[in-house]
């Protein structure tokens, strides 16, 4: 982390290490956020990502819900001698001292078990000195069909999200998603100002969003909510919130004449008295013609419906053009998909 400040913003190529569980969430999340800040991903191997994107790319990939960590990517090889032959050639950016550390992918065909100690040989050489308990620079060595070398300029704390989860909330409910998710829904509509949430509940998708510095607007049918979400958002820090009691098939009535960047939201799965009284597919496709009618041109909407509901087909209808779809499997009674349209 600290090497960030030092580093260049030109020349250089990244990587992001995504996580397993929505694989391709994950990279759609990381393409947004790169297409944002003027990258591309160049490359991936399983849950290796290489990008093509520099320094000004920082801030963008901070965001990210669904990575384990990213990196300056120092060099690629198909071998293990040919990743010391080229670990010897180039300038290694070690700052303080250096431990090198591997990560053996699922896919990973090479030998990688003494790599870590014949690859410090190599970058000792340079005149680093290695300190496996406390090391300042993190080398990270990520074995799959490939081997790729970089070094570790941010990892992202599981302990961070773990810490947002619902029942660390002062208002609990057990409905909301996992803050990881809740905030790769955020980054998927690419929202660089504000995001609108208009099945709000808790406040989690809004929470992340929040914490990302967008301006958050919120909607909830139940009058406890609204009051529920304002006290998370507080506890959190996020000042910036604008929270309406209302109607979600509604919004125009909500917001008259208010054109949103990107909505993000997870509306109620009809598995308990969430649904306020309404049928639940018409509830969705009500929704999503309010959705599509406050949302900018070209905004964004991200959101979850069950699989048993095609979302696809349902927002076709309406007019939203479908950029990415992801399925999940809940528990044994719930599965749904994560959509993200954009209008
Ligand atoms: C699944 S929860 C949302 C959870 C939320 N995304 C979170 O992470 O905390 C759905 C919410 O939608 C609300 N709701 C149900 N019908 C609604 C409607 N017609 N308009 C607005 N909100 C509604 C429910 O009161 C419930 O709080």
């Amino acid at each position: 982390m600290t090497r960030r400040q030092g580093i260049k913003v030109g020349d250089i190529m990244l990587y992001a290490e995504i996580l397993g569980n929505l694989p391709k969430m994950a990279r759609d999340e990381v393409m947004a956020m790169l297409e944002l800040a003027g990258g591309r991903i160049a490359g991936q191997d399983y849950l290796f990502l290489k990008l093509d994107a520099d320094g000004k790319a920082f801030p963008y990939l901070d965001r990210l819900g669904l990575s384990h960590e990213y990196g300056e990517l120092i060099l690629e090889a198909d071998s293990v001698e040919e990743l010391l032959r080229k670990a010897g050639e180039v300038e290694w950016p070690v700052k303080g001292t250096f431990k090198v550390d591997t990560e053996t992918m699922f896919n990973c065909r090479h030998d990688v078990r003494d790599l870590p100690r014949k690859l410090g040989a190599v970058i000792g050489a340079q005149g680093f000195r290695v300190n496996l308990s406390k090391p300042d620079t993190l080398i990270r060595v990520y074995c799959g069909e490939g081997l790729y070398a970089g070094v570790r300029l941010r990892s992202f704390n599981p302990k961070e999200f773990e810490g947002r989860k619902a029942h660390y909330r002062p208002f609990f409910r057990p409905i909301s998603l996992h803050p990881r998710i809740s905030r790769a829904l955020v980054n998927l509509t690419k929202a660089r100002t504000e995001v609108l949430d208009p099945f709000m509940g808790a406040g989690g998708i809004l929470m992340e969003a929040g914490l990302l510095g967008l301006k958050v607007y919120g909607v909830d049918i139940r009058p406890e909510m609204v009051e529920g979400a304002e006290m998370n958002l507080r506890h959190y820090g996020i000042r910036n919130y604008h929270l309406r009691l209302g109607d979600a098939t509604k919004l125009e009535e909500l917001f008259p004449g208010k054109r949103f960047e990107a909505i993000a939201t997870d509306p109620p799965y009809g598995t308990s008295a969430t649904l306020a009284g309404r049928e639940r597919d018409d509830l969705y496709r009500k929704a999503l013609e309010s959705m599509y009618s406050v949302l900018r041109e070209g905004g964004r909407l991200a959101m979850a419906f069950p699989a048993n509901f095609d979302g696809e087909a349902e927002a076709g209808r309406i007019g939203f053009r479908l950029v990415g779809k992801y399925y999940q499997r809940v528990h044994k009674s719930l599965d749904r998909y994560f959509y993200v349209f954009k209008r």
